[in-house]
């Protein structure tokens, strides 16, 4: 089976970390979060791989390459202007000459797709989509199916009182290629919100596959922090630790004895970590990184190259690369993104979204 990843969306909800960095390469445990959509479509022996790109395509593409690395090959096709997750698989038309997996870039999942693909060809059906349960389903596409599994309702962000089932399109969609005919050329066009009730109104059949396995989408900063605890917290089969230890250390790394370290953590290569310091868990922080005497670090994600003054505090937040955080600085439940200075002493308000470059004095 051929896979098409769609990593065109501007990832608004996830700013500031996304105004600089496009979704799919926000690191997760260090590394890109599309490497690990890539590794699990592998694994799943997927092999030819088409990147559907608009906004922010070049740190993508300059990345990933041919795809050899990662044991695929990988096309790419670009929008002008995006257009949406239906008009993007028609822009890729070309490669996807047999059946495919259309895959949303911004989830990480264990679901079975090579169970999903027997379902879809034992039903000969077009369309099979993935479903999942969530525990708040008002911010997701509901779809409603019959005993046998084949979808009857689509039913988009509903409020609590029209709820009628905790089943969410999970983003993850199994085709025929003469699909692609339904989707008009170089025209926005979505399948949430065109194609797949286009299809219901002919009466044309789509089924589901359900599935309990573990799935959660970044899209925002408070999923991102949760799926970063989840890995380090071993909830995924397809993406734990490479190893069975709690604290894992980069090389080159500066660690001074007297420092605590309450894992899980993930801590990158060429990092220094100064008399004192507590890092408590879950925790990741990426390579380059100085941290300096008794600051404490709680449940936090940190990117490359930060510096973390004397004293400081950071909980709860996830903080991009280049930033410096003053000696005495209490960071709370913050966000921020790339080259942010907090002035020393100076405490954020809990729960703020800080934008790259500034400096907060
Ligand atoms: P928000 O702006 O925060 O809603 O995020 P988003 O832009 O990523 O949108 P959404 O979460 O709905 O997108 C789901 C997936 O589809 C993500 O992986 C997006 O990258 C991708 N996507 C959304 N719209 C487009 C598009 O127009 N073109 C392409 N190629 N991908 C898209």
């Amino acid at each position: 089976m051929k896979a098409v990843i769609l990593v065109g969306g501007q990832g608004t909800r996830l700013r500031p970390l996304t105004i600089n960095t496009p979704k799919a390469m926000v690191p997760v445990l260090n590394t890109p979060f599309l490497e690990h959509v890539i590794r699990y479509l592998r694994h799943h022996n997927v092999k030819e791989i088409t990147l559907a790109l608009s906004h922010l395509a070049q740190p993508i593409s300059g990345y990933f390459g041919d795809g050899s690395q990662f044991g695929v090959r990988l096309n790419y096709v670009l929008e002008e202007t995006s257009l949406g997750t239906a008009g993007a698989v028609k822009n890729a038309e070309s490669y996807l000459d047999e059946t495919f997996l259309v895959l949303n870039g911004d989830i990480i999942t264990d679901l079975d797709i090579t169970a999903m693909l027997d379902s879809h060809h034992q039903r000969k059906t077009k369309i099979t989509i993935a479903l999942t349960p969530v525990d708040d389903p008002t911010s997701y596409g509901l779809i409603e199916t019959d005993v046998k599994d084949r979808v009857t309702r689509f039913l988009e962000k509903p409020s609590w009182s029209q709820v009628t089932t905790n089943m969410i399109n999970a983003g993850a969609y199994i085709m025929e290629p003469d699909v692609i005919a339904y989707i008009p050329y170089q025209t926005k066009f979505s399948f949430e919100h065109e194609l797949f009730p286009l299809f219901l109104q002919n009466d044309e059949p789509i089924y589901a596959y359900p599935s309990t396995a573990y799935w959660i989408d970044i899209g925002t900063p408070e999923k991102y922090l949760r799926l970063n605890k989840d890995l380090l917290n071993g909830k995924s089969n397809q993406y734990s630790l490479p190893s069975n230890k709690k604290v894992i250390i980069g090389e080159m790394c500066h660690i001074h004895p007297t420092a605590q370290i309450a894992g899980p953590a993930v801590i990158g290569s060429s990092c220094t970590v100064g008399l004192n310091v507590k890092l408590k868990g879950p925790i990741v922080i990426g390579p380059g990184c100085v941290i300096l005497d008794d600051s404490v670090i709680t449940e936090a994600i940190i990117w490359q190259a930060v510096n973390i003054g004397r004293k400081a505090e950071v909980k709860g937040s996830i903080i991009a690369s280049n930033c410096r955080l003053g000696d005495d600085s209490i960071v709370e439940e913050a966000v921020l993104g790339d080259n942010v200075t907090v002035a020393s002493g100076h405490k954020l308000k809990p729960g703020s979204k800080i934008w790259p470059r500034t400096t907060v004095s």
